[in-house]
């Protein structure tokens, strides 16, 4: 099988989306045939994918699906309905990035001017691709971005190793290529910095220790896999000189969501004066909310999650409790960091401090 797998989604032919299986890495590389609305929203809810910059690209397919299956029905008012539910069915299918719903919005504004049905699918198909190429060019402009802080403590530290703290995914997993915080990560590897990354297991769905081990793996990047608790002790030691965390929703006075267990991490860097960075790109904000803690919906997910674990058992993926089976677990999947906790955002447009003013100076057509 031919699988591109610098990208994390591409289309196979008219019909099947192929994306990477996220949830079978780093243990077997499976790619899934997408060709429904339903199936799109299936892989999004399941975190077959998932990442905020995926979910929206993700999204841009499932309307493009909907548009076509719209075509077997006869007439216009059956077409209409159809396209309806799917949006909506798009919209339920995780709540908290915000890409998703900037997705789409941009596919609806692209689709409202124009009026036969066949063309429409047509204008969906051509604005997801664009969604996808363009999602490219902002995390490489990311990295582009987010270099120069990474050399900054290269040479403050005159070559010594440049010890990088991440939580969750923020990689090109969780993006189409290159990702967030990997991308400032793969350019000054590629310029022989000498760095290493920590990276947090990220209970439960453990996207640190399968997904971001695996890619920085992939690229021969040093890196060593910590559980979640760890990462304060290592700063208080002077083993972190930056953290660099992604975001699924950053609000216009900088408020950032990412996944459970960021906000701990900004205390701890807060207390021991490590720079605490989050890379986005401006489709990763949210301009009509300004208080994260309360504006914010935070996706609840099942408990399963917390009381399970999935692990390879030498021959398959095999999924194990690890509570007493009685005991209920609680499960959210993100939570806020509030802005004052946040030294700057890393951008497609350079890097701001994380405030209103800040968000503003670099798009002030928002
Ligand atoms: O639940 P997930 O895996 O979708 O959560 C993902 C994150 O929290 C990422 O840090 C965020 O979406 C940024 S991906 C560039």
């Amino acid at each position: 099988m031919n699988i591109n797998t610098n990208r994390t989604l591409w289309l196979k032919d008219p019909h099947t989306l192929q994306v990477l299986d996220q949830r079978r890495l780093p243990h077997e590389v499976v790619v899934q045939d997408l060709s429904s609305t339903d199936k799109v929203v299936w892989a999004i809810q399941e975190m077959v994918v998932r990442g905020a910059p995926l979910i929206g690209a993700m999204a841009a397919y499932g309307v493009y699906f909907a548009l076509r299956e719209s075509l077997v029905f006869g007439t216009a008012q059956s077409r209409e309905a159809h396209f309806a539910r799917s949006m909506e069915s798009l919209r339920q299918s995780r709540p908290t990035a915000v890409n998703l719903f900037w997705a789409l919005k941009r596919m609806e504004q692209a689709l409202s001017t124009v009026p036969q049905w066949e063309a429409k699918v047509q204008t969906a198909l051509q604005t997801a691709h664009q969604i996808v190429e363009e999602d490219v060019e902002l995390c490489r402009q990311i990295g582009v971005h987010g270099l120069p802080l990474l050399e900054q403590i290269s040479q403050t530290k005159q070559g010594a190793t440049v010890n990088i703290l991440t939580h969750c995914n923020a990689g090109r997993l969780g993006c189409v290529e290159w990702g967030t915080i990997t991308s400032p990560i793969y350019q000054a590897f590629e310029q022989g910095m000498n760095l290493h990354v920590w990276v947090d297991e990220t209970r439960p769905r453990n996207q640190g220790a399968n997904l971001t081990a695996w890619e920085l793996s992939q690229r021969g990047i040093p890196h060593t896999v910590i559980v979640d608790n760890t990462g304060g002790h290592l700063m208080q030691h002077g083993m972190v000189d930056i953290v660099l965390v992604g975001a699924d929703r950053v609000t216009r006075q900088g408020d950032a969501a990412n996944k459970i267990g960021t906000y701990l991490k900004a205390l701890a860097a807060n207390d021991n004066q490590v720079p605490f960075y989050v890379a986005l790109p401006s489709t990763t904000i949210d301009w009509e909310i300004a208080d994260g803690l309360r504006e914010i919906p935070i996706e609840e997910r099942s408990p399963d999650e917390v009381k399970y674990i999935w692990g390879w058992n030498g021959h398959e993926l095999q999924k194990v409790l690890l509570t007493p089976a009685e005991s209920p677990a609680l499960n959210y999947g993100f939570d806020v960091t509030p802005a004052r906790l946040i030294t700057g955002f890393i951008t497609e447009r350079g890097v701001c401090p994380a405030t209103a003013a800040g968000l503003q100076g670099l798009f002030p057509e928002a």
